[in-house]
């Protein structure tokens, strides 16, 4: 999936977020996310949801009237940490029988009949679709019944709900643009747990993102499994079926993303995922035109050989991959550029992993994602393929990847020390209290001194010397 970033995915660092906020009174929500951004950002809707319900939320699950957890489905391995984390919760129920325990998201429908009836590890299971029946749900399940609702919809995009900003820096936050995908890569689940894409409305977008602005807000990133098939033609009206004029008349992912970049010069504007076939000239000379659209870009690429790329059935060929990557250079040579790839995809030779090696050391990526390819079921691969690479030989071209990109990162981050860097100050340092943490537009990390600034500030970062992934640098103003 393409989130999503990022994210994305079975927690792409390998951790939960356990988010906290909302009124001291009535009753309590724990919700842990893990997964892309996207899921990140279902459990800020969720989260508003109940709120408005009048619950609040704890960051301790033992003083929870309500935990949910909600899943990734990605990869195998996300499945196996969700249920080990539900048994954990089911024990924590003996000490509390009214705790009402639900999973979310995307493992909801393949789940449902083993979690819910077989294991009964929870009382709910709700689909990324049906966040709005929670209260109902809830309700249902405090009654002692089971409660699910794993419908996915066409059309829903929660555009009229206002996200709680869950364990925000207050500085940067996501705005979900679309939902769902119609791509259908053959290794890829999310068609099957996210359903068909639907675009939301620019102006409830805009308005998002003007109202964090307000609140203080400095960076939005815009998130989609797809961001460059985004098309918003009035409420109701499907892609598949418009006229050449409505078409025409449709904003486009370009122009909304020029839409966000108006709203305020100091409002930076990221975006996840971008698709290589979809990938439009117009989009690069948008984020060329405005100072405040971040030069970065995601564009994951899956596999290096043109064979394998249409077995995963991607819509594009190795060639045209790197042609986008040449054009995005030509047009921003500054410009960051991140992937994911796959290794070990059903049937793939040593000559096709090949492929894949000498392509990352061709992109010379700032930054990539790397993952060993595991079946999902219903997706094409699964009906279709054999998954015949041996996990070790999977592992081995991974680790064949792993290096090349480290290589590369090191080499990206090191070209960028001795220069200043225009940086958002985020947060606190991790690893320092007295120095901030931000980044600058290509989405490197600098870490430097407080100073006097704070969180939100933009300021002037001379990169001194490097980790593999971190600048560490001098304020120059
Ligand atoms: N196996 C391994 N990796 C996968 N991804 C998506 N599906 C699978 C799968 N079945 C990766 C892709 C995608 C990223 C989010 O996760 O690289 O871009
Ligand atoms: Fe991304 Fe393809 Fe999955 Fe859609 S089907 S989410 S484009 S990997």
């Amino acid at each position: 999936m393409e989130t999503g970033n990022k994210v994305i995915i079975e927690s792409r660092q390998g951790e939960a977020l356990v988010t906290e906020g909302g009124k001291p009174d009535g009753k309590k929500l724990f919700i842990e996310s893990y997964g892309c951004q996207m899921n990140f950002s279902d459990s800020e809707i969720v989260a508003s949801i109940l709120l408005d319900q009048g619950f609040s939320t704890t960051g301790d699950f033992n003083e929870a009237d309500v935990i949910f957890v909600n899943t990734c489905a990605i990869r195998e391995g996300a499945e196996q940490r969700v249920r080990k984390r539900l048994t954990e919760f089911k024990n924590a129920k003996k000490k509390n029988p009214d705790l009402v325990v639900g999973v979310l998201g995307c493992m909801a429908e393949r789940l449902k009949a083993k979690f819910l009836e077989e294991e009964k590890l929870v009382d709910i299971v709700v689909g990324p679709d049906a966040y709005r029946d929670l209260p109902n749900l809830i309700g249902r399940a405090e009654e002692g019944h089971k409660a699910v609702n794993v419908i996915l919809s066409k059309e829903e995009t929660y555009a009229d709900i206002t996200p709680v900003r869950l364990d925000s820096n207050g500085v940067t936050a996501f705005i979900s643009i679309m939902r769902g995908c119609d791509n259908m890569c053959s290794f890829c689940v999310v068609p099957f747990t996210r359903g068909r894409e639907r675009s939301r409305d620019p102006e409830s977008i805009v308005s998002e993102a003007r109202d964090l602005f307000e609140k203080g807000y400095r960076e939005v990133t815009l998130l989609g499994q797809n961001v460059d098939s985004y098309l918003w033609a009035g409420g109701g009206l499907k892609k598949e079926i418009l006229t050449d004029e409505q078409r025409a008349q449709a904003v486009n992912f370009a122009q909304l993303l020029e839409k966000v970049a108006l709203v305020n010069p100091l409002l930076r504007v990221r975006f996840s995922t971008s698709h290589p076939k979809d990938m439009t000239d117009d989009v690069l000379h948008t984020m060329a035109k405005y100072e405040n659209i971040c030069k970065y870009i995601h564009l994951p690429v899956q596999s290096g050989n043109s064979d394998v790329l249409e077995r995963m059935n991607r819509g594009y060929s190795r060639e045209w991959y790197m042609e986008r990557i040449n054009t995005i250079r030509r047009i921003m040579p500054e410009a960051g550029i991140s992937t994911d790839i796959m290794t070990g995809f059903c049937g793939e030779t040593e000559a096709e992993h090949r492929d894949s090696v000498s392509l990352m050391e061709w992109g010379e990526y700032d930054f990539a994602y790397m993952f060993a390819y595991s079946e999902r079921p219903k997706t094409q691969a699964e009906r279709q393929f054999e998954d015949d690479i041996p996990e070790e030989l999977k592992k081995k071209r991974l680790q064949e990847i792993i290096e090349i990109q480290q290589e590369s990162s090191m080499k990206k981050t090191k070209a960028m020390v001795g220069k200043v860097h225009r940086v958002l100050v985020e947060r606190t340092s991790k690893k320092d209290e007295n120095k901030w943490m931000g980044r600058n537009t290509q989405n490197m990390v600098l870490v430097f001194p407080k100073g006097e600034l704070k969180p939100g500030d933009y300021v002037d970062v001379l990169a001194t010397t490097c980790t593999a992934t971190t600048l560490i640098g001098e304020i120059v103003r």
